[in-house]
This record gives structure tokens, sequence and C-alpha cells, in this order.
């Protein structure tokens, strides 16, 4: 490759009017991009969520006319998490099970909107436990198999309900062979499975934690056990990989803007739809700087977006979806 040199090259002739500029992006961002992730809750649950200014848990009702405004703007998908009442809460998150859940609820009173809408569905323990881990411990220690068959059955009832894409966030290995099997035999071939394949064990989940009703963990401390050490990066090109053999049809990475280097690496080695995911806190941080006049809003947001599809995702998980594909519209 040739370079021109200065002063018969500049570079900056293409950056001098709008018209050029446009012109010679090589990236944009549109609602198809941007899939929203929604929290679920009773009617007796609040619906403020302290630390992230802006983002309420919904009802159902609510849920299902905010779906249709997503709609409306372009949004291709959405992505359930529930905030489960603790009386329903238990050592086994049996209630992730009842397929008379709030987010089976939720799946089938979106679902009769016949909307063009996908709805994903988070397959892991963690909205269901009364320790807020992603499965099942057993002497100690999250079990690693016994937490897969809990998840197959979780899978196929949220299926049932009508859900079109599983994600399972819940970082055990084998998961997705085994809901894979289990779904295709049990009259499920077709459901999408989004495998949360490099999730890196964040101190940036904090406002979700709050947000579903784990504001701390109890029983083991952390979830280091399971989800990536931050210091990693072969190791999630391992768990990619491995999920892909596995069934995957999709992958995430999560957190997204501390780990950008993952995203680009995962999606030039794998020819497999890469999505980020621009979680809780680091909505929060944005948010906040926002509100304190620090940051402009609009131009910050789109920016840290846009960076997720420079570095070769083709979708993103954020909170800020809604506000961003309407404004996208106007
Ligand atoms: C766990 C799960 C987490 C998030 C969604 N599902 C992380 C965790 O609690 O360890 C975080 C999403 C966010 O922070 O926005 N299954």
């Amino acid at each position: 490759m040739t370079w021109g040199t200065y002063p018969n090259t500049r570079l900056r002739r293409l950056r001098q009017a709008a018209w050029i500029r446009d012109l010679c992006a090589e990236n944009d961002l549109t609602p198809r991009d941007l899939i929203w992730p929604i929290f679920v809750r009773d009617e007796n649950t609040p619906s403020l969520i302290s630390s992230m200014p802006g983002v309420n848990r919904l009802t159902l009702e609510e849920l299902t006319e905010a779906v249709q405004q997503a709609t409306d703007v372009g949004i291709p998908a959405i992505a359930l998490f529930p905030t489960t009442p603790s009386r329903l809460r238990s050592p086994d998150g049996s209630e992730a099970l009842n397929p008379n859940n709030l987010i089976c609820q939720a799946v089938r009173a979106i679902k009769s909107l016949n909307l063009n809408i996908g709805v994903i569905t988070d397959v892991a323990l963690d909205p269901y436990t009364d320790h807020g881990h992603d499965g099942i411990i057993i002497n100690g220690v999250l079990d690693n198999d016994a937490t897969i068959e809990v998840l197959e059955q979780q899978s196929y009832i949220q299926a049932q309900a009508g859900a079109d894409a599983l994600a399972p966030s819940d970082m055990m290995d084998g998961r997705i062979a085994a809901i894979r099997d289990y779904l295709d035999d049990h009259g499920h071939k077709d459901r999408l499975l989004i495998s949360y394949a490099a999730k890196y064990a964040s101190s940036f989940y904090g406002p979700f934690r709050q947000a579903v009703g784990n504001p701390t963990l109890s029983n083991l401390k952390d979830k280091k056990t399971y989800q990536l050490n931050p210091a990693n990066s072969d190791e999630a090109m391992r768990e990619i990989a491995q999920d892909i053999q596995e069934g995957a049809d999709m992958i995430i990475v999560k957190p997204g803007m501390p780990y950008l280097d993952i995203i680009q690496r995962a999606s030039t080695q794998f020819n497999i739809p890469t999505l980020a995911y621009q979680i809780s806190g680091e909505y929060a941080m944005l948010k906040a700087a926002i509100q304190n006049g620090w940051l402009d809003g609009d131009r910050a947001i789109l920016e840290s977006l846009m960076g997720f599809k420079r570095a070769g995702a083709k979708g993103i998980l954020t909170y800020f979806a809604f506000d961003v594909a309407k404004k996208l519209c106007e």
C-alpha cells in the first residue's frame, strides 16, 4: 500500500464539510443496531431504580405500551429481565421454572400484540435466587452441571411462552449444547440461542443487580469462579469458540466500553454476529455526568454507541436504545 504525503495529500480535505464527512463515514448507527433491555415488575414493586435515572421497571401494561413504541421507532429486539419479589426467591431459584412467572407473562403479553420485534429472554437464575448467584450452590460451590439441568428447563418454559431468542448469561460450561439439545428435542428447533459467551466478572454490574433485586450477593461473595477474569482476552476467544461449536447463533461481549478490544477480536476472528452490551454501570456513569452537565448527552451517547460499531459489533444492547432510536428517527 502506498501512502500519500503532505503537502500533496491533505487528509483534512476529507473533513472540511458535513457532506464529505458523511460520504466518507466508515460506520453508521441506526435504530436497527439497538436492542433495548427492559426490567419487568409486578404491581407491588417500585418502578424507580435509583442508580439508573431514566430507566424504570415496567408493569406488564407499561411494558406492552413501551414495546409498541419501540417497534414504531425501528428497534429490532428487546431483552427482558424480571424483578422477582423476595417472597418468590429461593436458594434454587425455582420461580425461574414457573410457566406463569413474570417473564413468561411478559413474553405472552408482547407476543399477543403480533409486532415485528424480537423478544429475547435471559437464561440464568440470578433474578430468582435469594443469594443472587446465577446457579445452584452445592457444598459452597456454584455447581456447573446441576445448574445446566435447571437452565434447560428454564429455556424450555421461556420458549413455550413464545420467546424468540434465549440468551444464557450464566457462564456455565456446556450450557449452550445442553440447551440446544433440549430445545431441539422438545419442539423448539427454530428458537435462537444468543450466548453471553464472553461475560466478565465486572464491577460495572452494580446498578443492574439493584434493579433486579440482588443489591448484595450472599453465600459466595463474587462471581469470579464463573465469569471471566478482566485480565484475559485469549480465554474469552476460547469461550466464544466453544459456544459457537455448541450451537450459539450469536454471541455477546459484556460489559461493553471497557472491553472494546474483545469485541474487535471476536468480530474479526469469528464470522458470527457479535453483540456488545453497554451495561448498567456504563449507563449510570454516562447518565451521572450528563445530569451534572459535564457531558453533552446526545453527543456522548451516540459516540459511545458508534465505538461499538467501529469495533465490529453487529448490534448493541443499551438502556439508551429507545431514546436514541427516537432521536435517530427525527
Ligand atoms: C447475570 C446478569 C448480569 C447482568 C445481566 N444478567 C450480571 C451479574 O449480575 O453478574 C448485568 C447487566 C447490566 O449490568 O446491565 N445473569
